[in-house]
């Protein structure tokens, strides 16, 4: 962990003044107004091509803030700025459609962004190549592991357009070993496609292994505590030393909330 601006690997300070999200003074609520909000004063700025990954407790508004950049709620107060359009959702469940094949699904999305129908299949081959799922585009949904579905659900959320990929738990069900070949899945696409990530979790170890940033949040109310800028160089391992140290000190951080809000 550094603490400097300037470090290697990071979008420079100089970057342009382009942001892929910005949250400024971020406020959400829900229900009564003597409960504190889930989500305080949330400052928040994503840079085109930066991997950040929100960790927290659950039930500390990870999800509600993912919803609010993803524009499928607004906040009570406060400002959300996605300049690149709408963003493409992952979440823990694939959400495929069953009927449909694995290039169906992806060509749907395509569809849905306006590609033309005779680019369409070469496009869905394309993307599923990408996750590495060549020759599955004619399988039914049935017929594929978790751990593929979610490659599907991947290849799908990059077949739509915008430069922004928000990620809500997408690994939380799968065994460990498929979880950690997609994260290196994941992070090699990162680094081909250019997006920016936004990654939720509550796994530490995920984060720090993923994540340029590892943002900790608190919970009710939900403010941001404290971040963290990584540059152990990629590809890590979950299991590496260093990934295994900044954890433990990210750890100790995360229980402290946890016993302040005694959950
Ligand atoms: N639409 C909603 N209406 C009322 N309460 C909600 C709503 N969405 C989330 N909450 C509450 O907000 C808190 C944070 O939820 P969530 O963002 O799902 O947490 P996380 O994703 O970190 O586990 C929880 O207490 C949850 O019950
Ligand atoms: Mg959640």
């Amino acid at each position: 962990m550094t603490t400097t601006a300037t470090a290697a690997g990071g979008p420079g300070i100089d970057a342009p003044a382009a942001v892929a999200a910005r949250l400024t003074d971020v406020t959400q609520h829900f229900g009564e107004a003597s409960r504190p909000p889930v989500l305080e004063h949330i400052d928040l700025t994503v840079q085109p091509g930066e991997f950040v990954c929100l960790l927290g407790a659950s039930g500390c508004g990870k999800s509600t803030l993912l919803s609010l950049v993803a524009g499928l709620d607004k906040p009570v107060s406060g400002q959300v700025d996605v300049p690149g359009g709408r963003p493409a959702l992952m979440f823990q469940e694939p959400a495929l459609y069953p009927w449909l094949s694995a290039g169906a699904n992806v060509e749907l999305a395509l569809r849905l962004r306006g590609v033309p129908r005779k680019e369409r299949k070469a496009e869905a081959q394309r993307l599923l190549s990408l996750v590495r799922l060549d020759g599955a585009a004619p399988k039914r949904v049935h017929e594929l592991s978790g751990g593929m579905r979610q490659r599907v659900a991947l290849a799908r959320a990059l077949a739509q357009e915008g430069d922004l990929l928000l990620m809500d738990e997408p690994f939380a069900a799968l065994d460990a070993i498929t979880r950690d070949v997609l994260h290196e899945e994941l992070t090699r696409i990162w680094s081909e496609t250019g997006r920016a990530v936004i990654f939720v979790t509550h796994n530490v170890r995920e984060a720090v292994r993923l994540g340029q940033r590892v943002v900790l949040l608190s919970s009710r109310p939900g403010r941001v505590v404290r971040e963290w800028r990584i540059d152990i160089p990629q590809p890590r391992r979950i299991e590496d030393a260093d990934v295994s140290a900044l954890s433990a000190e990210i750890t100790e951080h995360l229980r402290e909330e946890i016993a302040r809000h005694g959950h």
